[in-house]
């Protein structure tokens, strides 16, 4: 039974504010933080901010105020582990639909506290109360080791360029392939471009000053060649996040401006020229049908659906019906609820879509989506570079899961 919610305001990797929230049962304890995005979706549920002069108006104290009073008061005295009875009470308090009332930050700050708190009293570790019997798969890490668009201050219209580590025997060994091809590309980078070239940006992936995605994706490649791997061991996707470079008519990428037929093209060419297996918001956030048409072309590539699906199920099955994108990224921010993202999640696996589990650009210490990914059995995660604490948390709480797991561990072949 939940004794007591606290809520405070802590930071962020931005240095930004954001909710933690302390769950206490009468023999368990949960705590969680709420982490946040740069390029964001415009149909995201709301993070609610103070927009108060402290903190350049990022403050979250009124989100604090609402777990504190409202939601503490509505869920005091609740079973921990009815964690869908706690989130379907929460959203009825909300009210909204876009959980604008008590704050989508609110909302999931107690959610993922909660849950964790079942564990606990359970003695579960968190995949496991989460995944049950079920959860013995590792995902893939998809790690973005070079970060552009609204993620570094370069030029390179796309955001993310990610490794996949899929020729890997356990997720242990797939970690250590991509972290020595990281730091492969640092040598690179930095041989090419100066030292300057190995600063990181939001996602620890190096934000070399380039412009042009070919020059990002040769100096991938060789870092692949350099740290021993081959194209079928170490893959490559990419994060356009192309709702960025979009003016409403064109897409503005490597000094032209396409069309979006033309940028189908693009990446057709992109797809053919390099070991690309994913490549995630290719398009606008309201582009659908541009979706399909790419989903259609690229037959047996990852097309994933970020800030066009906001792991909102209603935005999920619109896809399903037009075939846009086979992949959801699924980012429990964006909708704001653990039962939701698990719902949206259910049904990208019932449509033969693939999950792709995501942080977000600004993270915190919380490791939730860690454990998330194996109790759903993702296909891949996305949290990062292998570097900054942030990023490495989730990774490393991976190890500690298939540590765990023993030899009942599987490393998910995609
Ligand atoms: P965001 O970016 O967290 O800044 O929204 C991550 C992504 O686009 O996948
Ligand atoms: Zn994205």
């Amino acid at each position: 039974k939940i004794k007591k919610i606290h809520a405070r305001e802590i930071l962020d990797s931005r240095g930004n504010p954001t909710v933690e929230v302390d769950v206490y049962t009468s023999n368990g304890f949960g705590r969680a933080s709420v982490p946040s995005g740069a390029s964001t979706g415009s149909n995201e549920a709301l993070e609610l901010r103070d927009k108060e002069e402290r903190y350049l108006g990022k403050g979250v104290l009124d989100a604090v105020d609402n777990v504190n009073t409202a939601i503490e008061a509505e869920l005091l005295g609740m079973d921990v582990r009815k964690q869908r009875e706690i989130d379907g009470l929460m959203l009825a308090l909300d009210g909204t639909e876009n959980k604008m009332e008590l704050g989508a930050n609110a909302i999931l700050g107690v959610s993922m506290a909660v849950a964790r708190a079942a564990a606990d009293s359970l003695n579960m570790p968190l995949y496991r109360y989460l995944g049950g019997i079920n959860a013995f798969t590792l995902p893939v890490p998809t790690m973005n080791v070079l970060n552009g668009g609204k993620h570094a201050g370069n030029a390179l219209s796309i955001q993310e360029f990610m490794i996949q580590p899929k020729g890997a025997e356990t997720y242990s060994e797939a970690l250590r392939m991509g972290t020595e091809t990281y730091h492969a590309l640092g040598k690179i980078l930095e041989g090419k471009y100066g030292g300057s070239a190995t600063n990181v940006g939001y996602e620890g992936g190096y934000a070399p000053s380039i412009e042009m995605t070919h020059d990002a994706l040769d100096a991938l490649v060789s870092a692949i060649e350099e740290a021993g791997y081959s194209e079928t061991e170490i893959s490559i996707g990419l994060d356009a996040a192309a709702s960025e470079f979009f003016d409403g008519e064109t897409y503005s990428i490597d000094g032209k401006l396409l069309k979006p037929g033309e940028l189908v093209d693009y990446y057709l060419e992109l797809i053919e020229t390099y070991p690309i297996i994913l490549i995630e918001d290719p398009f606008h956030e309201e582009s659908f049908d541009d979706f399909a048409a790419l989903t259609n072309d690229a037959w047996d590539t990852i097309i994933v659906g970020d800030d066009l699906f906001v792991t909102n199920v209603d935005r999920l099955v619109r896809g399903v019906e037009m075939g846009a994108a086979n992949a959801l990224l699924l980012k429990v921010n964006q909708i704001g609820s653990l039962s939701e993202a698990f719902d949206a999640a259910n049904m990208a696996n019932r449509n033969g879509y693939s999950v792709v589990v995501s942080h977000r650009s600004a993270e915190t210490e919380d490791t939730t989506i860690a454990d998330i990914s194996v109790a759903i059995g993702a296909d891949l995660i996305k949290t990062g570079a292998p570097a900054r604490s942030e990023r490495t948390a989730k990774y490393n709480q991976l190890l500690r899961i298939e540590e765990d797991l023993g030899e009942a561990a599987r490393y998910m072949q995609i």
